[in-house]
């Protein structure tokens, strides 16, 4: 026998009917952001290197050790998607989005593609959904998107939001020096990654999840205590839309999220019941992004939730309803009769289901039992129409 292949690792297949699960979480979300004003945007798989490189970030772990870069037969570098701001970033200058009427508001779907070490929840090939607001830097804006996304988990079991302010990028390069000097001067506390990484990018150190350097930046100097009074001022608009909105969420001021380009407000979703990829769903505001991507100025703010760790943080599906008719043949000249009934009731708007083997009458209703369905239609010697609850 030849070798069997296997999906790649880190890859699955969706097999029937986990489809039916993905398309639900589908429906909810276009539902959410057609009421909203969103419009469906779809960019390519694949996107210029570059575009990744600069705009996530040279420093982000994504761009050092998580992308699938190649060449293509011209010698051009390609990266599989990592994420979709940067593309939709890109896509907005390449057609002169900011002539349209602002802010554009956008929702997308698809496949997302990450070098990273498998494990639940965690794949190389996953889902998001996301939304993207472009040409509006009102707090109006990052609170309508949080309340969205909050609205898009509804569902999900033990879910809890995080927000805090990155400011803009002179405050935050100030801060970032402040805190270099700091942490130099407790270097010997830290881990051995985080030591590596302090000249590149020292705020990652709030991601560790070494105990050593966690206790040193408890004490750290915090980013959301050197915003300018601009920054301070937008981020306190938007804690009290979510206010008004009734949406609890903890100011986190060591919520690092693992992109470059963010400004202001950041936000992760998480689920308790996760365990270590516990983030739901995040984003923010990236207000320099698309002048770094060749275009004007341009505010922007958004978010992506990862739709397989949405699956496994909602509880187990209820079954549905029994719904459709079941057509059984007991006598097999009357085979053909069962095709043409089969159409008529698909045609009628009925959901129909047809015997495509060779089992017994018997078999046939053991079948139309594990399909769920609700009637089952026997052509025998008469027409029969059996009940599948009181038989
Ligand atoms: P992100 O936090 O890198 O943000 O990813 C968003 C979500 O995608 C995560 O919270 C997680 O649910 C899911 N996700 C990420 N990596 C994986 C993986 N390897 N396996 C399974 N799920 C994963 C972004 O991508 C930004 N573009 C979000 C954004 C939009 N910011 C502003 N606008």
């Amino acid at each position: 026998m030849a070798d069997r292949f296997q999906a790649p690792k880190g890859t699955f297949d969706v097999l029937p009917p986990g489809a039916a699960a993905r398309e639900r979480i589908e429906r909810t979300a276009r539902q959410l952001f057609e009421h909203a004003g969103y419009f469906r945007i779809e960019t390519p798989a694949f996107e210029d290197t570059e575009l990744f490189a600069r705009g996530v970030g040279e420093s982000t772990d994504i761009v050092q050790k998580e992308m699938f870069t190649f060449e293509d037969m011209g010698g051009r570098s390609l990266t599989l998607r990592p994420e979709g701001t940067a593309p939709i970033c890109r896509g907005y200058v390449e057609h002169g989005m900011h002539k349209r009427s602002q802010p554009v508001k956008l929702w997308y779907w698809g496949p997302f593609f990450r070098h990273e070490a498998p494990q639940a929840g965690r794949y190389r090939q996953f889902t998001q959904v996301g939304a993207e607001v472009l040409g509006t830097d009102e707090p109006s804006a990052d609170a309508e998107l949080i309340v969205l996304l909050s609205q898009l988990l509804e569902g999900c079991r033990e879910v809890s939001v995080r927000i805090s302010s990155l400011g803009n990028p002179r405050t935050r390069s100030a801060y970032r020096d402040e805190l270099r000097d700091w942490l130099g001067a407790r270097e010997g506390e830290l881990s051995e990654p985080v030591r590596a990484r302090l000249d590149l990018n020292p705020l990652r150190a709030f991601d560790s999840d070494d105990p050593g350097t966690q206790a040193v930046m408890a004490e750290a100097p915090k980013l959301i205590d050197r915003l300018d009074d601009e920054d301070a001022e937008h981020f306190a608009a938007v804690r009290s839309l979510l206010d008004d909105a009734g949406l609890a969420y903890e100011v986190d001021p060591g919520l690092v999220r693992g992109l470059d380009y963010y400004t202001r407000t950041v936000f992760e979703f998480e689920s308790g019941v996760l365990g270590a990829q516990a983030a739901l769903g995040g984003g923010g505001r990236y207000d320099g992004l698309v002048e770094l991507l060749g275009g004007s100025p341009t505010p922007g703010v958004g978010w992506a939730a990862g739709i397989e760790r949405i699956l496994l943080a909602q509880p187990e599906p209820v079954e549905g309803p029994p719904r459709g008719v079941f057509v059984a043949v007991a006598k097999p000249e009357r085979r053909e009769e069962a095709f043409g009934v089969a159409n008529d009731l698909r045609a009628a708007g009925v959901a129909a289901e047809l015997e495509h083997t060779t089992r017994s009458l018997k078999g046939q209703l053991k079948q139309a039992d594990r399909l769920g369905v609700r009637h089952t239609v026997i052509l025998g010697e008469a027409f029969e129409l059996k009940d599948m609850e009181t038989g």
